[in-house]
């Protein structure tokens, strides 16, 4: 059930907002999705009157909404809910006013007190922020209403700093209103990773290492870092895509079955396997994990010459911030002892795919594998974007009276037709914290032993100066990490939907 309220958020005027949050409110609205009592305040620090800011909003729901426009009366309906408050984010008196704006609101819309905070802000002004909700008493979650507060990454950028802004949120809001975003777990294939796993008799009994070879974890992109050199050099790929969706998409493939699918029970078993990875002494770090960082080349998408990392906007021009990891790793419980992970993301790479492949044993060399050379593993792909749906490849008989055996596929694709649109990961994920469902949220826990495996890393990389660039722009990455792999005697997936 989703209970009336006001959505405000912090960063209203800012890339994300306009991007995806706006679109996701108006889809929702579209779907029926919204309460019915719902207004949402953009706080943000320029100046700019209420008509401006919707007609802002209104160009950006044209240009980034999955639904496009077809009834504009419709839209100027939700639009009418949305309105714009400036307000400089470190004056405390001015929270206070605010409260009033928001309280007027409430009248007007009977949203009854409940509120979404939403930080869609640079991660330095969080804790800030929230002390001053806390303050000027805008979250008194008390009994007659809510408030919840949604955080967006990067949550810290080590456990460290994790642990301190955990400490300043959950002084003012208690762990079930805190909503920490993992805007992957949103995506539509990642909740079917369960499905897939948990709702079928084929592949749970075959999920471990006495059948499974190893499992490739890949999210590629084509783009490099765009317009966010600034929170980039202090980031890096593996706190920017390591530390969060690379791991969730690792939980979800390692996670025993939970014991029923309630938030916490699903939670727990995902926290699990991050319990089972071991921190990385440096030379681990050094033999299973590659770092690289693009150089010019082409730009994927268009084929025009690219610029390297170093040349980008707000980089320092001898950075050692990288932009692709790959690495080896082992999760170390009964079901998994043995089968390598291999996990690979990067910036500036020939396609842009997220996938989860699983590799499963060669059956003994008996019969056909005795008889037929190179004949190929049952392979599970869980394809995430831009395609979604799975495909399973099996081998049979060559048609014809020679014999000759041929890797087939069973290719389940959602997303093929022009209608199967999915919905966007915000879409889900802002429906969620307004009906008050986290499971698609991260747990403290899971941020906390996160940051502790990929701090292992940080540390260890710290110690050592790397030679960047090592790879060009448009190419699968630096020559170690596919080394990384071929050492095992096993090789990358090409990973490109070539459709
Ligand atoms: C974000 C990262 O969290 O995820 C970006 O900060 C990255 O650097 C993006 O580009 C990738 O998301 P998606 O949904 O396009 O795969």
């Amino acid at each position: 059930m989703i209970i009336d309220a006001l959505l405000v958020v912090f960063g209203g005027t800012g890339d994300l907002a306009h991007r995806k949050l706006y679109p996701a409110v108006y889809n929702l609205y579209l779907s029926g999705l919204l309460p019915e009592n719902f207004a949402l305040v953009a706080v943000g620090r320029r100046d700019k009157s209420i008509q401006d800011f919707r007609s802002q909003v209104m160009e950006s729901i044209r240009e980034y909404s999955r639904n496009k426009v077809e009834d504009i009366d419709k839209l100027e309906k939700i639009l009418a809910r949305f309105y714009y408050y400036k307000k400089d984010f470190y004056d405390s008196q001015g929270y206070e006013r605010l409260g009033e704006f928001l309280k007027d609101l409430d009248d007007s819309y009977k949203t009854r007190g409940n509120r979404v905070f939403y930080l869609a802000v640079a991660p330095e002004h969080f804790g800030p922020i929230v002390e001053r909700i806390h303050s000027a008493g805008l979250a008194p979650n008390g009994k007659e209403s809510w408030q919840r507060i949604v955080i967006e990454k990067p949550f810290g950028k080590d456990l460290e700093s994790a642990a301190r802004l955990n400490e300043d949120i959950t002084r003012v809001f208690s762990e079930d209103h805190i909503y920490r975003i993992d805007h992957y777990l949103g995506k539509e294939m990642l909740q079917n990773i369960m499905v897939i796993r948990f709702a079928n008799t084929l592949f749970e009994p075959l999920w471990n290492n006495k059948h499974i070879d190893h499992i490739q974890i890949t999210s590629c992109e084509t783009i490099g870092i765009e317009n966010r050199g600034g929170y980039y050099e202090g980031s890096g790929a593996l706190r920017d895509m390591m530390q969060n969706h690379m791991l969730q998409l690792l939980m979800l493939t390692a996670m025993e079955p939970p014991v029923n699918l309630d938030t916490e029970s699903i939670r727990d078993e995902k926290v699990k396997v991050l319990k089972a990875l071991s921190a990385m002494a440096p030379e681990e770090v050094a033999r299973n994990v590659v770092r690289g960082q693009y150089g010019e080349g082409v730009d994927p998408d268009s084929g025009d010459r690219a610029i390297g990392y170093r040349q980008e906007d707000r980089v320092s021009r001898d950075s050692d911030t990288e932009t692709y990891v790959s690495m080896k790793l082992m999760v170390n419980n009964i079901r998994w002892a043995g089968v390598p992970f291999y996990l690979r993301t990067g910036k500036r790479l020939p396609c842009k795919t997220t996938e989860i492949a699983i590799e499963f044993s060669k059956p003994p060399e008996v019969l056909y594998f005795k008889e037929f050379q190179n004949l190929q593993s049952n392979l599970l792909v869980i394809k995430i974007q831009p395609r979604e749906g799975a495909f399973l490849q099996f081998n049979a008989k060559k048609p014809g009276a020679r014999s000759e055996i041929i890797p087939v596929a069973m290719d389940f694709c959602q997303n093929c037709t022009v209608d199967a649109v999915s919905a966007d990961a915000y879409e889900r994920l802002l429906y969620d914290v307004l009906r008050g469902d986290s499971t698609l949220f991260t747990r403290w826990d899971e941020v906390e032993h996160s940051w502790r495996f990929i701090d292992s890393i940080a540390e260890a990389w710290d110690k050592v100066s790397p030679s960047f660039p090592n790879y060009s722009a448009g190419s699968w990455g630096p020559d170690e990490a596919r080394v990384l792999i071929e050492r095992d005697g096993r090789i990358w997936r090409d990973v490109c939907d070539y459709y």
